[in-house]
This record gives structure tokens, C-alpha cells and sequence, in this order.
């Protein structure tokens, strides 16, 4: 037990200062994802409410691609242990549609912070009739975009 108590020790503060130093996924800044897309994601407030821009780089419309807003929530329990969920609405300023993504803020083995996500397109279709072809469904990964020099 005496001889023991050193090793428990070593590992005891090993392991705090692992967990002290693990870095954490943080949501602000400005995200590439898969397509291209970009977004731009302003400051979380205490209660885990953001807000930004998404600039698409696809479209199911024949419109022209303008920047949209983003509202969303990252959830703040303890329990995150620096890999926190969150959700957030894209209500397109160019087409009727709206757009929720769902997902957790990872940090990946490289330590590099990836969004991995997966997201319902909802289109306004003419009628009750066409309801059955409105939604799209999909994920994408973001990566946030390094600055250039
Ligand atoms: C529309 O076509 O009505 C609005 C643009 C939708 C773009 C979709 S949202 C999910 C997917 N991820 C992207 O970055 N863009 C597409």
C-alpha cells in the first residue's frame, strides 16, 4: 500500500493534468464545410445562444446564392466535457426555404476542430399533395478556415 501510493499519485495528477490541458471545441470563428459552404458563427452567449451568416456554395433553386443568416443553441450542460451539441436554423434570404443542422463540435486526434453535422432542407412546396417531396436530408463535416497570409 506504501509503495503504492506514490505511483497513484504520478497517475492521479497525469491524468488531471490531461483533462486540465484537453482542448476544447469552440464554435466561434469561420467554418468550410464539405460543398464549400462557408459560415461565420459570432459569439456564444452564456446561455449557449449564437448567431452568424452561412454563404452556401449549392442551391436546389435556380436562384442566386446571397448570404443567410443563422440562429442557433449549443448546449451548455457540464456533461459536453469540451465537445459540445448544438443546433442551428438557416433561414435563406433567396429562397422560401429553411434549413436546421444538428451536430457536435469534435476535436479530432490531429487536435484539429471538425463540426460534424446532419441537416433537413425543408423547400415550401405548392400543396398538402407534393408534402412527401419537400424535405431533403444530409450531413456535412465543417473544418474551420484558416486565415489567409
Ligand atoms: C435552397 O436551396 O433553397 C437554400 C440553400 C440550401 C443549401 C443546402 S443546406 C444543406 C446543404 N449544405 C450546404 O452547405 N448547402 C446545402
Amino acid at each position: 500500500m506504501v509503495q503504492a501510493t506514490p505511483f497513484l499519485l504520478v497517475l492521479f495528477l497525469a491524468l488531471g493534468a490531461h483533462g486540465l490541458s484537453a482542448k476544447k471545441c469552440n464554435l466561434t470563428g469561420r467554418w468550410v464545410n464539405d460543398l464549400g459552404s462557408n459560415m461565420t458563427i459570432k459569439t456564444v452567449n452564456a446561455n449557449g445562444v449564437f448567431a452568424g451568416s452561412y454563404h452556401t456554395a449549392v442551391t436546389a433553386t435556380s436562384n442566386e446564392i446571397k448570404e443567410s443568416p443563422l440562429q442557433g443553441s449549443l448546449q451548455k450542460s457540464p456533461n459536453q466535457k469540451g465537445q459540445p451539441t448544438f443546433g442551428f436554423t438557416v433561414n435563406w434570404s433567396f429562397s422560401d426555404s429553411i434549413t436546421v443542422f444538428t451536430g457536435q463540435c469534435f476535436v479530432d486526434d490531429d487536435g484539429k476542430e471538425v463540426l460534424k453535422t446532419m441537416w433537413l432542407l425543408r423547400s415550401r412546396v405548392e400543396n398538402i399533395k407534393s408534402d412527401w417531396k419537400a424535405t431533403r436530408v444530409g450531413n456535412n463535416v465543417f473544418t474551420r478556415l484558416q486565415l489567409q497570409e
